[in-house]
């Protein structure tokens, strides 16, 4: 997997104002890396990630997946929704078979597949039930399997665990964790929340506050899965609270 952002320009404008929400983004992603984008609400996350998905168009500048030029949704992406998205009408499983009927996958195969994502995400015997029926953390599993059933080459998430309490958001990290361990893929994901990005992330990508860029970029080395206690990462959360902090003050 070879993920190429170029050059991305986006302005919102109406009635002759011009708002440049992103600013010459260029990212690379190769291989099976978890990459975040981290930066306050209104920052262009959400906007940056529906390009790379296709779901619109940048003002300037190429997306590239595997050399092949992005301009519209595929199944060589697979998308999770700020708030999960599920198709309230289907069940568990409808839903996440709902991908596999798009690309016409062979019956057998499908029940197959659904067999085995039902089980990676524990959600054996829930198959049957609608979205209004079960926890958060069953949507958001059902949410990440749905994402995987196309078998993406890349992972595209927005603040996936952003609808739900503390205690639990760290419940569900540590599950995609083990999801993730147990089916690597390549991964971006938007958040605003430092711990998610440093618990999760290969890479962070910081952006700016108001000026749609990209303005820090800050590796994690620590095993996985992590220690929230570790002094390894304290020291990551610090350093990228002071990355934060000093970005904030240089804006405003
Ligand atoms: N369709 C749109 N039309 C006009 N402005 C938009 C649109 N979508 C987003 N914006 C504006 O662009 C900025 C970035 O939005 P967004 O990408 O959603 O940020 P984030 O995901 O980081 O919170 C915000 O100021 C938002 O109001
Ligand atoms: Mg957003």
């Amino acid at each position: 997997m070879n993920l190429q952002v170029q050059g991305i320009t986006k302005h919102y404008g109406e009635n002759g104002s011009c708002k440049t929400v992103l600013q010459d983004i260029n990212v690379e992603v190769l291989g099976g890396e978890f990459v975040s984008l981290l930066g306050p609400s209104g920052c262009g996350k959400t906007t940056l990630l529906t390009i790379i998905a296709g779901f619109q168009q940048p003002c300037s500048g190429t997306v590239l997946l595997n050399g092949c030029k992005v301009d519209k949704p595929g199944p060589d992406r697979g998308v999770v929704f700020q708030d999960y998205a599920l198709f309230p009408w289907m069940t568990v499983g409808e839903n996440i078979l709902f991908p596999m009927q798009q690309q016409k996958i062979p019956q057998k195969l499908q029940d197959e597949k659904l067999h085995h994502y039902l089980e990676m995400a524990r959600l054996k015997g829930s198959e049957h039930l609608y979205p209004s029926q079960i926890s958060g953390g069953m949507k958001q599993r059902t949410a990440v399997v749905r994402a995987l059933a196309s078998e993406p080459e890349l992972l595209l998430m927005d603040e996936p665990f952003g609808a739900v309490d503390y205690q639990m958001r760290h419940n569900l990290q540590e599950e995609f964790e083990a999801l993730w361990q147990s089916n690597p893929k390549p991964v971006i994901m938007v958040t605003h929340d430092v711990d998610e990005a440093v618990y999760l992330s290969d890479r962070i990508l910081v952006m700016s506050t108001n000026r749609g860029e990209i303005v820090h970029e800050l590796l994690v080395d620590i095993d996985r899965p992590r220690n929230r206690r570790s002094n390894d990462y304290h020291a990551c959360l610090n350093k990228l609270t002071d990355i934060l902090k000093e970005n904030h003050k240089s804006q405003s």
